[in-house]
């Protein structure tokens, strides 16, 4: 309902500058998402070389984010500057990694005190302007200043056209009074690049890889990483499916080599990523290309051991974005409530292929070796109840009994010994993980005879040690399993 405003009385309520800016510092931004926001900007802007420069100054250190994109002229830098101009609710061009004309400022408060922008459109002069919070604090105005740090006041002039970003007084990062020599303060600081570093090389590979872009971390070209080691031989690539009808989403799992398949142990390292082989499982959500979200399962699972080798590539639309809920800072994405099922069931199918793969290394070596594997453990499945037994075939418990004729003891300890090295514990985790059949209880059929034969032999020991009745048969009853077998101790 359209209310007629002519007679309601109007009050005007701007927005104050100086709290208004300290509430987009809070977003929650990151330092690597903030950065990568910067550079979809730049990639809008049709960039093919971006930089990212690091100056370490102690309190007074610059991160500058350098392109050769379209560059913007003085009226449309300060539009760019201004939080907001331009409404979310627009569509956007395919390619355009933006979405609520916040990004630039957002971002960049969310790391530093002073965001100043220099650009060059082609054919025009070298613009610049800043947004300053001291100055916004002090003079509670929305009012950029003509103000760039020295250095970078001449760095567009040789070029045709470009933008660069320049964080100075990088608060949230190093605090304002620390000096240049502190080493603690420099090693955080370096330490929290290198995370951007493998976050640029995640979130942008595919540009990268298609040679859309170059990224330059100084002088040095940024790799690609691709989740999905699609060049490993190993690798299983399952077939792309449509997300929901029509809407132009699509998904498509991956089921990582197991290590013994990669290519090689630096692969290996490499394809685990920055938090690990088990943090990195789940689905991959790109939009326009552009990673939004790196290894999580939405909600529909929990991150679990045996299904660390899966990883499910979701692509979407930017015309999705509100289906999805593409957040500000385009590190959240949530899939509409009528496409869970779907991807649920399609990621349940790898995720059990996943699991395959995760769990028959040894089958894998059998395979490549030529020859017949025998495991030194065996799982038994009966009347749906499952259970591990040592292989009474293999050649080592044939030889070990041979071992025995001659030095019984020896050869016990020598068959404990490995039986205990290889408990099968992945295989069992598994087992009661996957819970769909349960697992058999311990001594449930277990041959009563086999018990008493061995109770007898021990109470006879126990006796002959000098120990009454009733204290050998309290005492088997305190060793484990007899402990299950009281009735037949009392019976003794
Ligand atoms: N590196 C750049 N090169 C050219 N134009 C830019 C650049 N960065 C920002 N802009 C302009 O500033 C606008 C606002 O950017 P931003 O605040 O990130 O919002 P959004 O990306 O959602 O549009 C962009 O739409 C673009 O027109
Ligand atoms: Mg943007």
């Amino acid at each position: 309902m359209t209310l007629d405003y002519t007679n309601i009385q109007k009050q005007s309520a701007i927005p104050k500058a100086s709290s208004m800016v300290e509430t987009f510092r809070a977003i929650g931004y990151s330092l690597e998402t903030a950065v990568a926001d910067i550079i979809d900007n730049s990639i809008s802007a049709g960039a093919k070389n971006i930089r990212i420069n690091r100056y370490w100054r102690g309190g007074k250190s610059v991160i500058s984010i350098e392109d050769d994109g379209c560059g913007m002229n003085n009226e449309e830098l300060i539009q760019a500057l201004c939080p907001g101009v331009q409404n979310p609710l627009e569509q956007r061009n395919k390619n355009d990694l933006g979405r609520f004309g916040l990004g630039l400022k957002t971002a960049s408060f969310s790391q530093c005190r002073k965001l100043s922008v220099i650009s060059r459109k082609a054919n025009y002069a070298p613009v610049f302007w800043s947004w300053d919070l001291d100055y916004i604090a002090q003079s509670d105005k929305w009012e950029v200043i003509k103000w760039i740090p020295e250095e970078f006041k001449n760095s567009l002039d040789n070029k045709k056209s470009g933008t660069i970003v320049v964080w100075s007084e990088l608060d949230r990062i190093v605090s304002p009074d620390t000096s240049e020599t502190n080493q603690n303060a420099q090693e955080k600081f370096s330490h929290s690049l290198d995370r951007v570093k493998r976050h640029l090389e995640m979130t942008f590979h595919r540009f990268i890889e298609n040679k859309i872009i170059s990224i330059f971390w100084g002088e040095h070209p940024i790799e690609p990483w691709n989740p999905f080691c699609p060049d490993e031989k190993a690798t299983q690539i399952k077939a792309t499916d449509y997300i929901g009808f029509g809407s132009g989403a699509t998904m498509k799992g991956f089921v990582l080599p197991h290590k013994n398949q990669f290519s090689s142990e630096i692969e290996y390292r490499r394809a685990e990523g920055t938090n690990g082989w088990s943090a990195q499982q789940g689905f991959y959500v790109y939009r326009g290309n552009r990673l939004l979200l790196a290894g999580d399962w939405l909600g529909l699972f929990r991150k679990e051991e045996q299904y660390k080798l899966v990883r499910i590539q979701i692509d979407i639309p930017n015309s999705l974005d509100f289906d999805w809920q593409i957040d500000i800072k385009k590190s959240k994405a949530y899939p509409p409530a009528k496409c869970l099922e779907q991807l649920r069931s399609y990621a349940s199918e790898v995720r059990a292929e996943g699991c395959k793969v995760y769990r028959h290394r040894g089958a894998i070596l059998k395979q490549r070796a030529g020859i017949c594997f025998q495991p030194l453990w065996l799982e038994k499945k009966k009347d749906n109840k499952w259970s591990f037994v040592v292989n009474r075939e293999h050649a080592m418990v044939l030889s070990i009994k041979q071992l025995a004729k001659d030095k019984p003891e020896f050869a016990i300890e020598t068959l404990l010994k490995f039986i205990e090295e290889a408990i099968p514990t992945e295989a069992i985790y598994i087992d009661k993980a996957q819970n769909d059949a349960e697992q058999k209880q311990p001594y449930s059929d277990m041959d009563v005879d086999v018990v008493k034969n061995m109770l007898i032999i021990m109470y006879d020991n126990q006796k002959a040690m000098g120990l009454s009745d009733i204290q050998a048969k309290a005492s088997l009853k305190s060793i484990e399993p007899f402990n299950n077998y009281e009735y037949i101790i009392d019976e003794l």
